[in-house]
């Protein structure tokens, strides 16, 4: 069964080391073959043969298509405001300097929505290190500038508050984004950092089969400190939290269970 799927997933993972096997396979054969069929092409192996490794531009736009990168500021603003009331508090109250990972930040939407949360903050020493698998959602990250669509979860006052406004270009200003970094790294291969005190990973566990979204969940908790965070999509609960040593905090927010209580 859908053995030209499978040699195409293998080629993939070899060439741009994109391990398709632990994306949820029906959604990704209907993205993937809707994406080839576009081009005319009626096969896994002509895609790949004729079209993937002759054209470096339909090369770049695939990877873009299979990693999915749609993203706004405050994306389900209820949840960034359950978020603060909830989290941030006992955030700052605890701790002198922050380590916040944005995991799979597309482009940094999410990693400067963080930042922004701390505006009251100004003295603290935060970190946000946003990653994702995707260099080309990272070029934009680093760039700062979004389009008002981008911005439709904000209020007003934020957004004279956070944007310096050029036509339909909207640039985060230079204060929220200078704790902001950004690199490369794939939740399924690469390591992960330690002494985090709150994860961000929002709509991407979605795309995973349950077998790397569980490994994937490991290894955050992993990365936590004691007592830290991680908040996930709003259609990304996590049933049985503590199986992963995790316990229910808020909505889609979990806290590592510190360890004289586990
Ligand atoms: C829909 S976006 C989510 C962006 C942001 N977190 C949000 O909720 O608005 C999903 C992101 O996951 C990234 N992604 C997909 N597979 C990944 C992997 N294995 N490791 C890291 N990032 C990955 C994609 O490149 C994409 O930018």
């Amino acid at each position: 069964m859908h053995e030209d799927y499978n040699v195409f997933v293998k080629r993939v993972h070899h060439k741009y080391g994109i391990d398709l096997s632990l994306y949820k396979q029906k959604q990704m054969m209907r993205r993937t073959r809707s994406f080839y069929e576009r081009y005319g092409f009626l096969s896994y192996e002509d895609f790949f043969m004729l079209g993937l490794t002759v054209d470096g531009e339909m090369e770049k736009r695939f990877i873009d298509r299979i990693t999915i990168n749609v993203s706004e500021f405050y994306r389900n603003r209820e949840r960034w405001m359950d978020l603060r009331r909830l989290v941030l508090p006992e955030l700052v109250a605890q701790n002198e300097a922050l380590t916040i990972w944005s995991a799979a930040c597309s482009t940094g939407e999410e990693a400067y929505t963080l930042r922004t949360l701390f505006s009251d903050q100004p003295k603290r020493d935060i970190k946000i290190i946003a990653t994702d698998i995707d260099e080309l959602v990272l070029l934009k990250a680093k760039r700062a500038t979004y389009s008002s669509k981008s911005l439709r979860e904000l209020l007003p006052h934020e957004v004279t508050e956070y944007f310096n406004n050029e036509g339909d270009n909207y640039t985060v200003k230079d204060r929220y984004r200078k704790s902001v970094t950004f690199s490369k790294h794939d939740l399924l291969n690469d390591r992960y950092m330690k002494g985090v005190h709150l994860i961000t990973c929002r709509n991407v566990l979605i795309y995973f089969t349950e077998e790397a979204k569980d490994r994937i969940l490991k290894r955050f908790v992993s990365s936590l400190t004691d007592g830290g965070f991680l908040f996930v999509g709003s259609t990304e609960q996590i049933f049985s939290p503590e199986r992963y040593g995790l316990e229910t905090y808020g909505s889609f927010i979990y806290r590592k269970t510190p360890l004289h209580e586990q």
